[in-house]
């Protein structure tokens, strides 16, 4: 293949203050629900549902601890000490856009905090400088599981309608910071991982609600989300005119596991499951199977004529999504083997290999999956995370990860054929963890998706220095060559 990507094609990398970012206690940060999120290392890697199980008395132990206990994302990757470096690498690499979120609580300490943390307001200044040095767009999530626990634990997190307005203090205060920084943003990033991790996303958990339909609670939650995702949208337009803003979805791609109408079926109603968030913020109203949801298993989510005219005014700009896998389903899978597909089980595909973690590889299902979200929206992509997880080995101050080169290879060239024959509009690619960071679903810092290798361990022992691995070289032919070296 020797033909380029589009003019401009923003290639980059993606990461998450959660992850990455440490510093849980530095500069005035409050506590976030991320920070209170322990390991769990004895529990299968492919067990999410024990692996994200957290109760209020997990938070009443985490909130006593201070460093006696390793909480993996209370430290990430140390990005707060590590900034400058860290872009220099990014910007050798000759990134065009870097992904990061701002992480809410170094902002608003509390979340109802009336004035926000200038430390912390100061901290991003230094870091989009950094960016702009070698012309680096950031792209910024604006909420990547960092909810402030206090939320949690004052205000029933998400579900509270309160905390809309907390949110829209700490959008108007980003923005109006930012406003000539940061052009590309990012809402709630994958706004649809409540169902799966109400904790991380939603500041949710299920022992505070008793007698309550936790489902419903969910879903009150997220419509919270949706308006404030909407009100965002409306903050930053008004104030930067050529700001873009986009939604963020998981692209859970499915597949029948055989040609059985009844699993035909059950593929299509899963992927419905997953485009219902996708569609209200890109549509700006409910679609009606989600409606239908609602009303067939009781849920009454409350939501005012304001909300839904706020919602239909202010849809994104752009879909953004991650992807990783695609995973089959079955009407009925009893019998058939399983396997883990990003904070979800699959029945495993007979047809593709799968990472060290169970995640199956399918570049032809990034292209399906393309084309799918582009024939339905029509709005311009961005794929934000995708990525490899892997066990690296550190040798001689490098890692020889061919398998990543190969991953990432089969990928662009799926993404290069969306593009020229599916004619699909796609902005840009960050791949997840360009440098090393801390697994959201397992919190190991051994499952790795960096071009650089973080010396750390699961237990936070190490140097934390930096070094380039063999995809470092080869990531950066990409970008030199815009995809023609391909
Ligand atoms: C996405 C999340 O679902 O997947 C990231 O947005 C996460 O936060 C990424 O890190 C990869 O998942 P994991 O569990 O391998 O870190």
């Amino acid at each position: 293949m020797k033909k380029e990507f589009p003019k401009g094609f923003l290639w980059g990398g993606a990461t998450a203050a959660n992850q990455f970012e440490g510093g849980w206690k530095e500069g005035g940060k409050g506590i976030s629900v991320s920070d209170c999120a322990r390991s769990h290392l004895d529990v299968d890697v492919q067990d999410y549902k024990k692996q994200n199980e957290v109760t209020t008395k997990d938070i009443e132990e985490a909130l006593k601890t201070d460093d006696e206990v390793y909480y993996p994302k209370r430290h990430g990757s140390n990005f707060y000490y590590h900034y400058k470096e860290d872009i220099a690498l990014l910007g050798e690499m000759g990134f065009k856009v870097f992904r990061l979120s701002i992480a809410w609580s170094r902002i608003f300490p509390n979340g109802d905090d009336l004035q926000p943390n200038e430390e912390g307001l100061r901290f991003y200044d230094a870091v989009f400088d950094e960016c702009a040095k070698y012309h680096i767009e950031p792209l910024v999530t604006i909420s990547h599981y960092e909810p402030p626990i206090n939320l949690l634990l004052n205000y029933d997190g998400w579900y509270s309608r309160e905390v809309i307005d907390m949110f829209v203090r700490y959008v108007k205060v980003i923005v109006d910071r930012y406003q000539h920084k940061v052009k590309y943003w990012l809402t709630f990033n994958e706004v649809d991982s409540m169902i799966r991790h109400p904790y991380t996303t939603g500041a949710l958990i299920e022992d505070r609600f008793p007698g309550k339909n936790f489902t419903e609670v969910i879903f009150q939650a997220m419509h919270h989300q949706f308006v404030a995702s909407a009100l965002a949208t409306k903050i930053i337009h008004e104030s930067i005119p050529d700001a873009k803003v986009g939604c963020m979805l998981t692209k859970l791609t499915y597949y029948p596991y055989t040609c059985k109408p009844k699993d035909v079926l059950k593929a299509q109603q899963d992927m419905r499951s997953t485009y219902c968030y996708s569609d209200t913020q890109v549509f700006g109203e409910y679609p009606a199977y989600l409606l239908a949801k609602f009303k067939n298993e009781g849920l009454n989510i409350k939501m005012t004529e304001e909300d839904l005219r706020v919602m239909k005014e202010y849809p994104v700009d752009f879909v953004s999504f991650s992807y990783y896998s695609s995973s089959c389903v079955a009407a009925d899978d009893q019998g058939l083997k399983k396997t883990a597909a990003n904070t979800n089980i699959a029945i495993k595909n007979p047809y593709i290999p799968s990472s060290d973690w169970g995640w199956q590889i399918d570049p032809i299902g990034l292209r399906i999956s393309l084309v799918d979200l582009y024939d339905r929206y029509r709005k311009p992509l961005f794929i934000v995370e995708n990525g490899l997880g892997a066990v690296d080995e550190l040798v001689n101050g490098t890692v020889d990860d061919q398998y990543r080169i190969d991953y990432f290879e089969a990928h662009f060239k799926e993404m290069y054929n969306a593009i020229v024959e599916d004619g699909v509009d796609l902005m840009g690619y960050t791949s997840w963890g360009c440098i090393d960071l801390v697994s959201e679903s397992t919190k190991q810092m051994s499952k790795r998706y960096g071009f650089i290798y973080v010396d750390a361990d699961d237990l936070g022992q190490g140097s934390y220095r930096r070094y380039k691995k063999k995809s470092f070289n080869w990531y950066k032919h990409i970008i030199e060559t815009n995809g023609r070296c391909l």
